[in-house]
């Protein structure tokens, strides 16, 4: 003889463990099992309700003995009603959450066996009602991820289309200077023009960089890379901007550090990322960003990136990393960071940040000498 109350406290708890699983397939088989343990039955299935009332088989048990797409009717006309159906050999049992049919479990046991009873629906409905909200969460909570991934997308979209508007008009205004210089013969023009137009390609490419970075498949490829070299071409990139805020760029290798394994383009825009912040956050008198690269010991080296600008709050310096966090309106992505941190952990670095609030921010980036 079994014990009825002990049946409902295992369904209490079986329905403890459908709201802690997140996948649809495993939670609707789980409950299918848990079901069948109950009530015993031969076979089981169960279709889920979408948008529409359109119905779909998500889960199956055993064989039924009859059609998939006569089940398909029989279960549609038991929801169509709103109640369980209870018939000797078979059972029908909507999931319902606040009334609303997230989908109906159906069970079957072969002639010979004992019909089902009262009991039996009484104890899979109440399992039922469970399963449901759990389901329910878990399609409220997969609507949530996409429109999330809708919204990132949007954002993504509009970021990149304001990127290529702001280089786009670089290029375009160059190629009319450029223009002009040619019809005019005013070689300064020409100068300038052709100048524009090699910054808005290079822009352009490491626009497109930085974006392959943030790809599913990003990957590096290494080479022997001299940070000597790469820190005067980064200062090079940077002194027009230094000049036009005012800021002291100050860069320097260690003597000796020889060359590290690295891929050399995304490493390269990495330091840009942050060094471009840092010159971002300066704005009194007397500001400074310094850049420093150094051997640690035989395995790793070091590249800090220090500035004495506004510093960040305790927030700021929490959310740093994530996607589209920016403190700077229209002037800034929100994907800096984002593709440096990227970058140095695709070569097995370590990023840390020391901020203070008005006094200034210093990124230590620890990279392997060798990555494998
Ligand atoms: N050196 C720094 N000093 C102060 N704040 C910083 C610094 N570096 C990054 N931040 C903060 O982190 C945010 C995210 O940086 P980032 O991912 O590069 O995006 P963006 O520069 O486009 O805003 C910045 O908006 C800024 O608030
Ligand atoms: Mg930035």
């Amino acid at each position: 003889m079994t014990n009825p109350d002990h049946d409902y406290q295992s369904a209490h708890e079986i329905g403890k463990i459908f709201n802690s699983l997140l996948d649809r397939q495993v939670l609707s088989e789980f409950f299918l099992e848990s079901a069948r343990n109950l009530v015993p039955a031969d076979a089981s299935l169960l279709f889920l309700v979408g948008s529409n009332e359109q119905i779909w088989l998500e889960a199956q048990t055993g064989d039924p003995g009859k059609p998939t797409v006569e089940i398909e009717r029989e279960a549609h006309a038991v929801l169509d009603k709103g109640h369980p159906a209870l018939d000797g050999r078979s059972l029908f049992v909507p999931l319902l959450a606040r009334n609303n049919p997230v989908g109906i479990a159906c069970f079957f046991r072969k002639p010979g066996e004992p019909v089902f009873e009262r009991r039996d629906l009484d104890l899979v409905f109440d399992l039922a009602s469970q399963a449901a909200s759990a389901l329910k969460n878990l399609f409220l909570f997969e609507e949530n991820v996409r429109m999330a991934r809708l919204a990132a997308i949007g954002e993504t979209v509009s970021m990149v289309m304001h990127e290529i508007k702001n280089i786009l008009q670089i290029a375009k205004l160059s190629d009319e200077l450029f223009r002009r210089g040619i019809k005019d013969k005013n070689q300064k023009f020409i100068d300038h023009g052709l100048e524009g137009m090699s910054k808005a390609i290079h822009q352009m490419d490491g626009f497109v960089w930085d974006m392959l970075s943030l790809t599913k498949d990003y990957k590096i490829e290494c080479q022997k890379v001299d940070l000597k070299v790469l820190l005067s071409e980064l200062e090079q990139d940077l002194s027009g901007k230094a000049k036009q805020l005012e800021v002291k760029l100050d860069f320097r290798a260690e003597d000796g550090l020889g060359p590290v394994n690295a891929d050399n383009r995304s490493l390269y825009r990495a330091i840009l990322n942050l060094a471009q912040n840092a010159m971002e956050a300066c704005g009194k008198d007397e500001s400074w960003v310094r850049i420093r690269a150094k051997s640690c010991d035989s395995e790793s080296y070091e590249i800090t990136i220090e500035d004495n600008g506004e510093g960040m709050s305790p927030e700021v310096k929490g959310r740093l990393f994530q996607a589209f966090f920016s403190t700077k309106g229209k002037q800034g992505t929100g994907l800096g960071l984002l593709i440096a941190s990227r970058t140095f952990h695709a070569h097995h670095g370590v990023v840390q940040v020391e901020s203070e609030l008005g006094k200034g921010t210093l990124f230590k980036v620890t990279l392997p000498k060798n990555p494998s």
